[in-house]
């Protein structure tokens, strides 16, 4: 039998690693042949663009210098397959390619979106009397998946971000005038990876001082007083706020929306800018972290790579085991020691929608996380991989 492979989504820096953790459990199984990527997600099972992995991830070491590469090395897509009842045609399509390359398993390396796909191509799968498996492998920045505990990515991406903001701390607090940094952080309507900023107080750091998620409540009066009763304090207010906070009157802005529906997040943390400008008048500067937070490799946490490299191989064994339909998950077992298992659930619980920060982890105020969610984020984070390095620069696998 051979096997298929897909990633989709926004990337991660953690990706690949379940990439990799498909393919080497693939080499490890006698019964499977060839591992077929791909290209661009389920687009490419589509056009029937796929690669043989085999005859480009050669050696331990590419298997090595992929686990370390950001991003998507298939590309990625955010595709949405049509409602069978609707419109059959692409899903004969994917079964024919499938069949054609003697496929029995598709494995999906993706978010809520992406489980979308492996919810309708499973029950399309079985509706026409085939056995070919489909299984999701998560993967998000945003931590926003529902069943699993955390996400493969977010670890890498809450690390990368706290350390940033912590070197933003040091940068604002040089000088002896007022100002106010505000760092604006990606995770959609889910305030997961702004709110890991937190764990910067394990490490003594009172900043952020504000920290404003997509699911409190928010208005520019209220910011403004937050601000100045900061100033109070702290000569230097660091803020960290979610990309999908919103002003009232930003809400009423049209705005570009993907496939899926969704919105082109950004620019919460100009607007804030522009108000401390107009109502305040001190020094003020706004960074938006952007892409670098999720494809910011050089500071990834061990333990989100090795846990995203273990989810992708425990994938190919359910698979093999006969389950689809099926999205893989973390289950906690404890925070410390920190103890997870991997287990399946079905991908309809996961798919289109989201997990929130819990509102028990938010202070009254609705402008700060309360103590009780480090030992939630702390875990996650732990742990370097020791990075091959090439002329100073990390290097990066890249298909030939
Ligand atoms: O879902 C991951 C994510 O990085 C979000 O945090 C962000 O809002 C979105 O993707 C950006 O989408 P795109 O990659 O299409 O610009």
């Amino acid at each position: 039998m051979n096997i298929a492979v897909a990633q989709s989504g926004g990337p991660t820096c953690a990706i690949n690693a379940s990439l990799v953790g498909v393919f080497k459990e693939a080499l490890k199984t006698p019964e499977i042949d060839a591992v077929f990527g791909s290209i661009n997600g389920i687009e490419g099972m589509i056009k029937d663009e796929l690669m043989d992995l085999k005859l480009v991830i050669r050696t331990n070491e590419d298997m090595e210098l992929l686990r370390q590469t950001p991003s998507t090395v298939l590309g990625s897509c955010r595709y949405k397959l049509p409602a069978v009842e609707t419109d059959d045609e692409v899903y004969k399509k994917i079964h024919e390619n499938l069949t054609k390359h003697r496929i029995e398993a598709f494995f999906y390396i993706g978010g809520n979106d992406s489980m979308d796909t492996v919810d309708k191509l499973s029950a399309y799968l079985k509706s026409v009397g085939s056995d070919i498996k489909v299984i999701g492998i998560p993967k998000t920045i945003d931590n926003d998946l529902p069943v699993t505990d955390h996400t493969p990515g977010f670890g890498s991406a809450a690390k990368y971000v706290a350390a940033t903001v912590q070197e933003i701390i040091r940068d604002s607090s040089v000088y002896s005038i007022e100002s106010v940094t505000i760092v604006e952080i990606m995770g959609r309507h889910a305030g997961w990876l702004t709110a890991s900023t937190c764990v910067l107080r394990a490490n003594d750091e009172i900043a952020p001082h504000l920290i404003y998620l997509p699911e409190c409540n928010f208005s520019a009066e209220k910011f403004l007083e937050d601000v100045r009763s900061m100033q109070a304090k702290h000569k230097a207010v660091i803020v960290a706020v979610s990309e999908g906070v919103k002003l009232p009157q930003d809400s009423k802005r049209p705005v570009a929306v993907d496939n899926f529906g969704h919105e082109y997040l950004s620019g919460i943390g100009k607007s804030l800018e522009q108000l401390v400008k107009d109502h305040i008048g001190c020094k003020v500067r706004s960074i938006e972290l952007n892409v670098m937070q999720r494809c910011s490799s050089h500071i990834c946490s061990k333990t989100d790579i090795d846990e995203a490299e273990l989810i992708g191989s425990e994938g190919v064994k359910r698979a093999l085991a006969g389950e689809t339909g099926k999205m893989m998950v973390y289950k906690r077992l404890s925070d410390v020691p920190y103890v997870i298992t991997i287990e399946s659930a079905e991908a309809s619980a996961v798919a289109n929608k989201e997990k929130f920060f819990p509102r028990r982890w938010i202070n009254d105020a609705q402008n700060d996380i309360l103590p009780e969610a480090e030992k939630y984020f702390l875990p996650l984070i732990q742990g370097e991989v020791k990075i091959a390095m090439k002329n100073g620069m990390p290097v990066h696998f890249k298909l030939k």
